[in-house]
């Protein structure tokens, strides 16, 4: 079987729907600061482009949240690899990550972060794909595309750790 990437977001609809959310991020917190929590590894490029576009002071910190298994499928099991190296109570925090898929990634680590009592606490994600929705006890608060069920790379998403680099989203097909 052959793997084939093809096109499904360009660069240039990627960049200008996260100038979109940045502009309403900097609406809604004008005044503020941010920490923006960025879930490593598949947020890592939208954290970048996205902080990048904010006029607000803007503090980054990362989580490491492994869901077992490297292929196409994770399992239920969520583990922190890497916790913040800040302190969220009384912040205003905001979320980063790449796509929510079953919801169990976020599902587990909007809890946590909850618990640590920050003054706000948001959900930024670049990819909502709801059709594979098993936990929805939160909201996603900006999101930058709806996908159908199939398989995402590129732009921080991988497949067995690879075409994270590239600056396009696809859709992997094999044949
Ligand atoms: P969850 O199923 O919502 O917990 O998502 C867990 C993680 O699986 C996401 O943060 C992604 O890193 C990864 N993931 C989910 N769907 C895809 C996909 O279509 N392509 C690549 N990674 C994915
Ligand atoms: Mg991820």
């Amino acid at each position: 079987m052959n793997e084939k990437i093809r096109e499904y977001i360009s660069e240039e609809q990627l960049q200008k729907r996260i100038a979109e959310i940045a502009d309403e991020i900097n609406r809604d917190y004008e005044g503020k600061k941010v920490l923006l929590v960025c879930l490593l590894k598949g947020g890592i490029f939208f954290m970048c482009d996205l902080a990048k576009k904010l006029k607000i002071p803007t503090n980054l910190d990362f989580i490491i949240a492994s869901s077992y298994g490297n292929g196409l499928e994770s399992s239920g099991e969520i583990a922190i690899k890497k916790d913040l190296d800040e302190t969220i109570m009384g912040r205003d925090v905001i979320v980063v990550e790449d796509i929510v898929d079953s919801g169990r990634t976020l599902s587990h680590v909007m809890k946590m972060l909850e618990e640590r009592q920050p003054a706000s606490l948001k959900l930024c994600a670049l990819l909502d794909k709801p059709d594979r929705r098993v936990a929805d006890d939160f909201a996603i608060d900006y999101c930058g595309f709806t996908v159908p069920d199939v398989f995402i790379v590129g732009y921080g998403l991988d497949y067995a750790q690879r075409y994270r680099n590239l600056p396009y989203v696809g859709v992997l097909e094999f044949d």
